[in-house]
């Protein structure tokens, strides 16, 4: 499950950008409420489209989405430049977090996941206990639903931060699995990543729930458009009817994808109360994937594993999604095992690691 349901959420508003209240942070909060108040004023004045985001790079002036321009100014509070150039934040993040041959890794938050000693640290420390994951650290770009994540993103200067934020719509507490505000952020993501594709970049998408233990890169197919991780996964990468999870993918930005994801995100209207995930399974058959000559693959669970089929073997993992597992307290908690196994792996000398598979004590609760 591609997910960012949040259970308890009793730390937010708690954060430590709340607690010290140094010349430097009032300045600082003084600016956001700044950049918000002026937000709302445009969102007052501008018409129509509130849910059409960045659709197109060649936007014209004075086309611009309130949420774009929302975005924008978190930043920089200089509506006259933004209005000029809506996209230029994104592009420029983009930029910046990318990869030589233009990949990002991208991961959504709100505010629920970015509460301290939440998924979002057990998603950073997997980078830096990883083997050989630390540097690609620099790569991530956290698309951060609210403001709370967006101040979270900032306090990790190594991190990209991206503000998406969408008119009348809080995404920042608990948004239960298929409840209305979780199927808006979902759809929200599909829509945002399809701009990613559009702008050039290609994208590895990770849900946070994800523990990344080794580079992905060897492991990804070439020639492919679309490599996604599954829930169960039946020993053939072409199989369609392998069960896609939505929180982990690889996709290449090219014409395919571009109309691949307009396509997906089109058919949620056919399918309402369906998440993303349910979507694509019910369009992977459709002859208009196969028309436009979408290049689709799954990936082995023995190395993108999760809580639904973990990996058989630490010695070759790449990721652990804490999938087949419903509420932030249990995701974190089985999550935090994963990290001790991981640990206790690394920790053996080599010959003991490679002499037998190494396994997993999770999922506990989760599963
Ligand atoms: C963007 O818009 C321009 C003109 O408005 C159009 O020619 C172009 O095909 C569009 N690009 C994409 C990727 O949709
Ligand atoms: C805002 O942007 C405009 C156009 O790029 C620039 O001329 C101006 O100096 C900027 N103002 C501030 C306060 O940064
Ligand atoms: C870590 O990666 C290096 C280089 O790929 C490899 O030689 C080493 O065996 C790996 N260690 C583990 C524990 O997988
Ligand atoms: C997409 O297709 C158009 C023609 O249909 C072509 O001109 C363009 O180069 C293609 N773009 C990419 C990124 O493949």
């Amino acid at each position: 499950m591609g997910d960012l349901e949040g259970g308890s959420n009793k730390n937010l508003g708690d954060g430590p950008q709340y607690q010290q209240f140094s010349s430097r942070n009032v300045v600082k909060i003084l600016v956001l409420f700044s950049a918000v108040a002026l937000s709302i004023l445009l969102l007052y004045h501008s018409s129509s489209y509130p849910l059409q985001f960045f659709t197109n790079s060649s936007y014209k002036p004075g086309n611009t989405t309130p949420s774009s321009i929302a975005g924008n100014l978190l930043d920089t509070a200089n509506v006259s430049a933004q209005r000029t150039q809506p996209l230029t934040k994104l592009e420029e993040v983009l930029e910046k977090a990318a990869m030589e041959d233009k990949t990002v890794i991208i991961t959504t938050l709100n505010a629920a996941w970015t509460a301290p000693n939440s998924i979002f640290d057990v998603f950073l420390e997997s980078f830096t206990i990883g083997n050989q994951t630390k540097p690609l650290l620099k790569h991530v770009l956290v698309v951060a639903l609210d403001q709370t994540a967006y101040s979270r993103c900032l306090e990790k200067h190594y991190l990209h931060c991206y503000a998406l934020t969408t008119e009348g719509v809080d995404f920042s507490g608990e948004a239960y699995f298929l409840s209305d505000d979780y199927l808006k952020m979902i759809w929200r993501r599909i829509d945002f990543l399809r701009t990613v594709l559009q702008t050039g970049y290609n994208f590895i998408f990770t849900d946070a729930d994800i523990l990344w233990f080794r580079q992905p890169f060897a492991h990804f197919y070439p020639d492919t458009d679309f490599q996604i991780a599954c829930d169960h996964y039946w020993y053939d990468s072409f199989d369609l009817d392998n069960s896609p999870n939505g929180g982990f993918n690889f996709v290449k930005s090219n014409n395919r994808s571009i109309q691949f994801y307009k396509f997906w995100y089109d058919a949620r209207e056919a399918h309402p109360g369906k998440m993303d995930q349910d979507v694509l399974n019910m369009i992977k058959h459709d002859p208009f994937v196969k028309e436009i000559g979408l290049k689709i693959r799954f990936l082995d669970t023995a190395l993108f594993g999760g809580f639904c089929e973990p990996s058989k073997d630490l010695n070759f993992v790449c990721t652990m999604h804490a999938n087949c597992c419903i509420g932030l307290e249990n995701k974190i908690h089985d999550l935090t095992m994963a990290i001790d196994d991981w640990k206790k792996f690394m920790a053996l000398p080599a010959d003991e690691r490679m002499s037998k598979p190494q396994i997993w004590t999770v999922p506990r609760i989760c599963g």
